[in-house]
């Protein structure tokens, strides 16, 4: 490609958020895909939201605290995540000198964008006396006032390593928040965040779908609201919810998440049926439109280019660092 057009190009990733490149529509991407693997020493991180293809191309494919652990450890130069910026992010963060690219710099999160730093700042100065534990779905301008990361398979753990008077604002996630409230019998001040995808769900429909479906276990993420949580079956991360799926007896399941994650659930146990559960209108809003903005052929085209990359700041790389090295250390000593 001339060079002036891939420069357009990449100028014009601010504005698109990815390298709007034609490609051939013959290209057999998932070839070219490995092909940079190995040319480029490149690790493709997935989250469990992605469209299927992208999980099928991925080397590794987790929930959050997974991806942040294998972009602790990766040996790779080029570290590909397909996910949203803030799991990018934590990656670059971990990897100062790793090249971290990501499909579409616009894959953002609801929930993330939920809690603006200036306005946490405040917050935080009014509980003196109270420490932060943020879930990782925040920017690195949250994670630098925080003093722990959590993740929804560890936030339990994370919270339980402190006494139980110890005073504690949890951010971003009020859902997630309530829950630990619950399960840990503490009494932490929330910030008032969610997730779009998480609280689009009906409870009415999942109870007239438990009807017609009197066998079918009800899988909930933590991040949906209480009401859907109260009958849930099981709730855990995604990570969680796919491990359980594959241990458990039952033979059909209604899954309160994003839908990305039934691809794995299916492939795990094919004699199983999988039903993601209704949202409270006639749209498919149980996708991230996030993590939906990230395709194959982007995925293709930022590791072909390097482009979008995540850059950081490094006085904010290194504030950010801290809460999440305490995360990854307590998962450790916890065996997570
Ligand atoms: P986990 O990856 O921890 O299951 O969280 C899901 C999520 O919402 C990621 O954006
Ligand atoms: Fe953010 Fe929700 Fe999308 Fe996860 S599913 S990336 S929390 S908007």
């Amino acid at each position: 490609m001339k060079n002036e057009i891939l420069e357009a190009a990449k100028q014009n990733v601010e504005r698109k958020g990815f390298l709007d490149i034609d490609l051939d529509p013959e290209m057999d991407l998932f070839a070219a895909i490995e092909r940079l693997k190995k040319e480029k020493n490149a690790v493709v991180l997935a989250h469990y939201y992605q469209e299927p293809d992208i999980q099928d191309v991925a080397d590794y494919i987790g929930d959050s605290l997974g991806l942040a652990q294998q972009a602790e450890k990766t040996q790779a130069d080029m570290i590909v995540f397909a996910g949203v910026h803030f799991m990018a992010e934590t990656a670059k963060i971990l990897n100062p000198s790793k090249k971290v690219v990501i499909p579409d710099f616009k894959a953002g999160c609801s929930l993330s964008d939920s809690c603006p730093p200036p306005l946490f700042k405040k917050f935080k100065e009014q509980h003196p006396d109270h420490i932060v534990i943020s879930y990782i779905n925040c920017s690195a301008g949250i994670k630098a006032l925080s003093d722990v990361i959590c993740t929804s398979s560890n936030a339990k753990f994370i919270v339980e390593s402190f006494p139980k008077d110890q005073k504690i604002i949890f951010a971003p996630d009020r859902n997630l928040g309530a829950y630990i409230n619950k399960v840990t019998g503490r009494d932490m001040v929330l910030w008032n965040g969610a997730c779009m995808v998480h609280e689009i769900f009906s409870l009415e429909k999942i109870t007239k779908l438990k009807v017609r479906h009197p066998q079918a276990k009800l899988l909930a993420h933590p991040e949906c609201e209480e009401p859907v949580l109260r009958i849930a079956d099981y709730i855990g991360s995604t990570t969680g919810l796919l491990k359980y799926s594959q241990t458990d007896s039952a033979k059909e399941y209604i899954v309160a998440t994003e839908t990305g994650i039934l691809h794995q659930m299916m492939k795990a146990s094919p004699d199983k049926t999988f039903i993601p559960a209704p949202p409270n209108n006639n749209c498919a809003c149980n996708d991230c439109p996030h993590m939906k903005l990230n395709t194959l052929e982007k995925l293709y085209l930022c590791m072909e280019y390097g482009s979008p990359e995540i850059l950081m700041d490094e006085e904010l790389r290194l504030a950010a660092k801290k809460p999440i090295d305490r995360m990854l250390e307590i998962s450790k000593q916890a065996g997570l």
